[in-house]
């Protein structure tokens, strides 16, 4: 876990745009622990070894990489998925299209190859990439989500209510970079 976490730092400082102050705010890698790996094998009936979860888990590995502006996600990832030892297998753009929740992020699953004693492995990663309102939404969101003893009444209440701040978090990251864009041509 050490290398891959050492692996998502070098792409980390990799990440930065010429010409643009540092556009991340913030990178996180997280690798699954063990437990949520091993009932995720038992969940889908699958043997619980290290090559069924290296084969059917994409999940294990996680980037959220969290910016300011919309516009920078969009350039990071370019940059991103340029790098020749980064392989896209699958992008799904939850800003362009937000899920029903009002969920928004854009989320890249990425094949790269990492360096072990063994020799050379390709490691799965899933980047998710989100502006700080999408951020600070999602984990908000993601406590309603988890929260059990909760009635189903308000529940719904609640999600409904955050679907529309969802959207207003939208027209805001929006106006925040038209501003920006408007400081930048001066
Ligand atoms: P498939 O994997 O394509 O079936 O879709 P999925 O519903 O599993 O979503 P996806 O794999 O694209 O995203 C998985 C991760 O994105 C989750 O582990 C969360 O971190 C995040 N995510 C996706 N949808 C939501 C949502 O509605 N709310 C919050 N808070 N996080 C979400
Ligand atoms: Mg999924």
């Amino acid at each position: 876990a050490m290398q891959v976490e050492t692996k998502f730092n070098i792409l980390n400082n990799r990440l930065s745009i010429q010409g643009e102050e540092n556009p991340i705010e913030t990178i996180k890698s997280r690798v699954k622990s063990l437990d949520s790996i091993i009932r995720k094998l038992e969940k889908l009936g699958l043997p619980i070894t290290v090559e069924a979860a290296r084969e059917n888990l994409t999940d294990i590995a996680g980037v959220r990489v969290v910016c300011s502006f919309v516009e920078d996600i969009y350039k990071l990832a370019e940059n991103f998925l340029a790098q020749d030892d980064i392989t896209l297998l699958k992008r799904k753009d939850y800003i362009e299209n937000p899920k029903p929740s009002g969920y928004r992020s854009l989320h890249l699953l990425v094949k790269t190859p990492i360096y072990t004693e063994t020799g050379k492995k390709e490691m799965i990663v899933e980047v998710q990439m989100r502006t700080i309102a999408m951020d600070f939404w999602a984990s908000l969101e993601h406590k309603l989500r988890y929260k059990k003893a909760i009635d189903p009444q308000v529940a719904a209440q609640l999600a409904q209510e955050l679907e529309t701040c969802a959207e207003e978090s939208a027209r805001l990251d929006e106006k925040m970079l038209r501003i920006r864009d408007r400081i930048k041509m001066d």
